[in-house]
């Protein structure tokens, strides 16, 4: 019987033979991007596809393959690729012209549509990226407390500069900005009081995802988010919500579904309809500090922060495409999704976690509930099932993660549960234990 690794090689095999052209961009990529790459998320061995079109919720590779696009661009991608709502307005501001050295009339009226879906954002700053709009987050907070440390979460990641993976060792450093972070386990509460009380007068916040999202679609109990909520109270810390994934969880994001208001909630992917985007908010004590008509004003700038295509299509997709009836609609199927999905692992080490329309297939059958469980699931056949669906035609994160899109539909998800049955069907005898 082929081994697991034997089985992964003629995967690999397959899919270098059925993919020329995707190999031929990653060899002039490799000329001019270290590893072929501008993306680290994106790279997997042997190499990447090219991307040359998406429609709906189809894409098609350089070699001519159409696949079922579940991964939506971690999360970006909800609207799929061509709204026809969102197109329109952007074509519009295409058409008055972009760069316009000002405010477009589109930024306010954006602004108040964000705060009136996250109403703890009394106040909000547009940036270009959720890596930025954490950074924001945090200099905000460590400027309002003038403390320096901030507690995160192991398997985080709240940007390309703000990432915890497990064994993460602060002192290392890595690419990460130097705060003086303090990492605890997620979903562990006592651990996270007692670190918070620890560090005492010295703690500007805690930044946690409501679920780890990048970290393998692990939700945070409501008992431990509501333990930090009390405990930076308690010791005068912000406490800052990354919802950069998790608002579209709910309308007004995990925070409204389990009624906890952070003091700042950052933003970013899908709210600007598919450009560039990021956003930061919260308190309107915190945030006035950046009014640039006070004294002593903080300032933010970013030549980006409001440019016109993300003001446009942020604004059409919250008020004209995503609305509540939507985003619950679309979190109802990823629940029934997740739900087949484990239907079909029943009996094997092997299961899909998550929250609504989020969720990441783990081949482990240890309880999942850290960054440090999530670690200890199998690679190899997390690789097997990536290829093996991409054979199939459907598209995923390497590391097993769908984010549906909008235009993902029943039938999307049936063939997928069935493509599923199939790998499990033939690669019973590799994923057992
Ligand atoms: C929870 C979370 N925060 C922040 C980020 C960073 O966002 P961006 O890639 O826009 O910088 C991500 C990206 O995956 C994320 O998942």
């Amino acid at each position: 019987m082929i081994s697991l690794a034997d089985a992964v090689g003629a995967a690999r095999a397959r899919y270098v033979a059925a993919n020329p052209a995707s190999s031929a961009r990653y060899t002039d990529a490799l000329a001019v991007l270290p590893g072929g790459n501008t993306r680290t998320v994106l790279f997997h061995e042997p190499f990447p596809l090219g991307i040359v079109r998406g429609e709906g919720c189809v894409i098609w590779d350089a070699d001519g393959h159409a696949y079922v696009d579940l991964l939506g661009e971690y999360t970006a991608g909800l609207f799929g690729h061509s709204d026809p709502v969102i197109r329109a307005a952007v074509v519009e501001a295409l058409e008055n012209g972009v760069t316009l050295s000002g405010h477009p009339m589109a930024e306010a009226r954006f602004a108040a549509a964000v705060a009136d879906r996250f109403p703890s954002m009394e106040l909000l700053r547009f940036t270009n990226s959720g890596t930025e709009a954490n950074l924001m987050a945090l200099a905000t907070a460590t400027v309002a407390t003038g403390r320096r440390r901030v507690l995160v979460f192991e398997g985080a990641y709240h940007g390309g500069v703000l990432s915890f993976p497990a064994g993460y060792d602060p002192k290392s450093g890595g690419v990460n900005v130097p705060h003086e972070w303090v990492v605890a386990e997620y979903n562990n509460a006592e651990r996270a009081r007692d670190a918070i009380r620890g560090a005492g007068d010295e703690l500007a916040a805690v930044l946690v995802e409501p679920m780890l999202g990048s970290g393998g679609c692990i939700p945070a109990d409501p008992d431990f988010l509501a333990v930090l909520r009390a405990e930076t109270e308690r010791a005068g810390a912000v406490l800052i919500f990354d919802e950069v994934m998790t608002s579209r969880l709910a309308p007004g994001g995990r925070q409204a579904a389990l009624g906890i208001r952070p003091d700042l909630t950052t933003l970013g992917k899908y709210v600007g309809g598919g450009m560039s985007f990021g956003a930061f908010g919260g308190r309107r004590d915190l945030m006035a500090r950046y009014d640039p008509r006070r004294p002593d004003a903080l300032a933010h700038a970013g030549t980006f922060n409001n440019n016109v295509l993300t003001m446009s299509a942020g604004l059409a997709a919250l008020t004209r495409v995503l609305t509540p009836a939507a985003l619950a609609a679309l979190n109802d199927r990823g629940e029934r999704l997740r739900a087949e999905l484990n239907r079909v692992f029943a009996g094997l080490p092997a299961r899909a976690t998550g929250l609504g329309s989020l969720l990441t297939v783990h081949f482990t059958d240890r309880p999942l509930r850290t960054g440090a469980d999530v670690a200890l699931g199998d690679p190899l056949r997390k690789e097997l099932f990536f290829f093996d669906l991409l054979h199939r035609g459907f598209h995923l994160a390497r590391r097993g993660m769908v984010a549906l899109s909008l235009p993902v539909g029943d039938d999307e998800c049936t063939r997928f549960v069935e493509a599923v049955a199939d790998f499990v069907d033939e690669r019973r005898h590799l994923i057992s234990r």
